[in-house]
């Protein structure tokens, strides 16, 4: 693991960005694998910036979304399909037939979760993945428990998750309490994976991803088994590591 600190969330942004942009440069028809959430807003910001100074063109790639609330519609503004045609994918050109988001739609979600699977295989595999971290180690929502999941599925959001994520939403009963998240196989399977932490409610994840034992009560913590991991985080989520 490649552990980058950084001064602050700026600095984090341009830095995770810089990564998207040599990778699509190096591979313009490029599979990447992208997360939602606070963490990347700022990393968004900066490629929509790069891509509209001509630095960067994201014509070529294809991209997987790492997980969708169960039964929200696209349109709803918590989405997570909603939050990446506003971050990014209505800014830049990306042909909308290579975007893939997982499906919000509770019926035939087990041939779904199969099927998305497949796509990623098809499309040659993840080439670089972007994570954030849940405050509880989750990548994705792939949640902390005594079972980690392989493939796509549908998951129960734990009760940190849906305290954590409901200040998006106007109280903590319309958080959605199931997702569909890629499972921790097309993660690992991922060529190379950048992690993003900010703030210091991240500090003890991330201790624990990086130098704790490798635990189903810290998923993070399995892409200690992962060749080519960078974590970029700011002074505060590095707070705890010695
Ligand atoms: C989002 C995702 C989640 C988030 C995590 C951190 O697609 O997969 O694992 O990355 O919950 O969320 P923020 O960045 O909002 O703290």
């Amino acid at each position: 693991m490649e552990l980058i600190i950084v001064d602050n969330y700026q600095e984090l942004s341009e830095r995770a960005a810089m990564l998207i942009v040599a990778e699509v440069e190096a591979k313009p028809r490029a599979v990447l694998g992208l997360a939602t959430g606070s963490t990347p807003e700022g990393m968004y910001a900066e490629l929509v910036k790069l891509n509209s100074e001509g630095k960067v063109d994201f014509s070529g790639i294809t991209t997987f979304n790492l997980d969708e609330y169960a039964g929200l519609a696209p349109e709803h503004e918590q989405s997570y399909y909603y939050y990446m045609r506003h971050h990014l994918f209505n800014q830049v050109k990306i042909r909308a037939e290579q975007i893939n988001m997982p499906s919000c739609d509770l019926e035939n979600v087990d041939q779904f979760c199969f099927e998305y699977d497949q796509r990623i295989a098809a499309a040659g595999g993840i080439d670089l993945q972007v994570l954030g971290i849940g405050g509880n180690g989750h990548i994705g929502f792939n949640e902390p428990g005594d079972q980690l999941r392989v493939p796509t599925h549908l998951v129960d959001l734990t009760e940190d998750t849906i305290l954590a994520n409901s200040r998006f939403f106007s109280s903590v009963e319309a958080v959605p309490k199931q997702a569909v998240t890629m499972g921790l196989g097309s993660i690992m399977l991922a060529n190379k994976i950048i992690l993003l932490a900010a703030g210091k409610a991240k500090a003890e994840a991330i201790t624990r991803t990086v130098s704790g034992l490798i635990t189903t009560s810290v998923p993070a913590s399995i892409l200690q088994l992962h060749r080519d991991v960078t974590i970029i985080v700011d002074r505060e989520a590095a707070g705890l590591l010695s």
